[in-house]
Order: C-alpha cells, then sequence, then structure tokens
C-alpha cells in the first residue's frame, strides 16, 4: 500500500495525533504521523511507551475503509511480521512474542499497538501504532525493572532513523497488503514465525490458563487448541493474551485437563 508521510516533532502521541485526523474527517488511508519523540507515547493495557526523542522510531499509520475490515488482532500479527521483516533486514535475528512485540531473546525491541474509532461498526477506522528502539544505548530504570529492553544499538546495528522508517515502511506495506488479500495465510505465517504450529503451548485467555497442541490460527475462529484430554477449545484471538510454546517435555500436572 502507498504511504503519505506526516512529520512531527515531539508530540503527545503518533497514535493519538492519528486518532484526531480521523475524527477530525482530515485523515487519508496511509497517511502516516511520525514524530520525533513522544510525551505520552502509549503502550498496550494502559502502558506507557518510553519515547526519547531522536532515539527511536514512532509512527502512526492510518487505515481507513473499504479495506477489509481485519481486526486490531490481525493487523497487529500483520503488522509484527512486517517490522519483523524490517529488524531481519536491517541485520537483527528477532523474533515475535505474542500479541505485541518484537523481541531478540527476552527482550523487547519493538512494540505495536492498534487503536480503532468505531466510526461505523462494520467499517472500523484503524490506527496501526509502531514503536521500535533504534539508537537507545541505555533505557530508564522503571523500564528495565518491568522487563528486558534492547535497540539496535544494542544489537550492533546502526542505521539512521530515516533508514530505519523507510525500511519498516516498505516490509509493513507489503505485510498489510498480503493481511487484506489473504488473511488466513498472514494468521499461518505469523504462527509459524511464532515456533507455535503443531507445538504444545499455553495460552492465558481471560481468567483460563489452556495448555495443549495449537492445531490452528485463523482469523474468524480463533486459536485452536486440543488438551491433552483430547479435547478441541476454540479460543477467540482477542481473548488470547499469552501465548508460549511449551518445551518438548513438559508435561501438564495431574489434574489439569
Ligand atoms: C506496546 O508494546 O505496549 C505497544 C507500544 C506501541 C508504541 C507506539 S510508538 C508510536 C505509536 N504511538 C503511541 O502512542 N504508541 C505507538
Amino acid at each position: 500500500m502507498q504511504f503519505q508521510l506526516i512529520r512531527h516533532g515531539v508530540v503527545d502521541s503518533t497514535n493519538a495525533r492519528a486518532l484526531d485526523a480521523i475524527e477530525e474527517g482530515a485523515a487519508r488511508h496511509g497517511d502516516v504521523h511520525a514524530a520525533r519523540g513522544q510525551t505520552r507515547g502509549r503502550g498496550r493495557l494502559g502502558r506507557t511507551w518510553v519515547s526519547a526523542a531522536d532515539e527511536g522510531l514512532y509512527l502512526s499509520v492510518v487505515l481507513l475503509p473499504p479495506p477489509p475490515p481485519l481486526s486490531p488482532v490481525v493487523l497487529t500479527m500483520a503488522t509484527g511480521l512486517g517490522v519483523l521483516a524490517a529488524v531481519r533486514v536491517l541485520g537483527v535475528e528477532a523474533s515475535l512474542e505474542w500479541p505485541n512485540d518484537v523481541v531478540v531473546g527476552p527482550a523487547k525491541l519493538a512494540g505495536i499497538l492498534v487503536e480503532a474509532r468505531g466510526l461505523d461498526p462494520v467499517a472500523p477506522h484503524h490506527v496501526v501504532g509502531v514503536g521500535l528502539n533504534v539508537s537507545q544505548r541505555s533505557f530508564p530504570d522503571e523500564l528495565t525493572a518491568e522487563r528486558s529492553v534492547t535497540s539496535l544499538a544494542l544489537q550492533g546495528v546502526s542505521v539512521t532513523l530515516d533508514e530505519a522508517r523507510e525500511r519498516v515502511l516498505a516490509e509493513l506495506s507489503d505485510a498489510l497488503e498480503s493481511a487484506f488479500h489473504d488473511s488466513a495465510g498472514l494468521a499461518r505465517d505469523y504462527l509459524q514465525e511464532l515456533g507455535c504450529r503443531g507445538a504444545r503451548v499455553r495460552v492465558q485467555a481471560g481468567a483460563r490458563t489452556l495448555e495443549g497442541r495449537l492445531s490452528d490460527l485463523t482469523p474468524e475462529k480463533g486459536l485452536r487448541l486440543v488438551t491433552e484430554g483430547g479435547r478441541e477449545e476454540e479460543l477467540a484471538l482477542e481473548h488470547v493474551s499469552s501465548l508460549v510454546p511449551l518445551p518438548l517435555e513438559t508435561r501438564m500436572p495431574p489434574g489439569e485437563p
């Protein structure tokens, strides 16, 4: 897809800028709000995305109908694959972590936040936000106390923010196009990258923790799990907060389904 770049200085949040533009009727499909820094960068679950000026990529893509109405989870998967492809081209062997993280080992390199505006419930307007750590050499203690974090620079890759943005947008364009044309194929690719296809996994879905073999993941039916008792479970993607492969030798404790 084609993007139009809208450059900002330091703003509150590029997702907020993009959502405001939608509400004002000023947004076009493919607008990319890119900022030098953010004072109130938003992460998932109400968290903050630390966004020091000129050290990371902070951008938000506007998706307007008529592209097929994909759910935020499927758009997150597509974006994850796009960002993953980009950082690999830049030279970092990263991987994906459900639902929205690009990681190197345990350390988070990039995050994705898709927000929808329900102006029309069957044709939602989406904003796809991407934060990628580029040149940071250190991060605030509050952040590293929560989880381990990394950047392209800490992975030994030295690129300018412009180069990183160009690469991310090129790969994101391809990934979103594939999601629009073949969301089932996109979901298969995502599962493959997660290393969970056919694997034994542990899933957190709402208050439930389940273990079993992951037999399928489709945009429509969600995640299909065969538990050790042989029962089939279908879990809506938006309810799945965690999905991790289990080591082969892991067995479910007795008494669990
Ligand atoms: C997460 O991993 O929790 C998601 C982080 C998403 C951060 C990006 S930075 C650009 C865009 N604008 C925001 O306010 N958030 C997203």
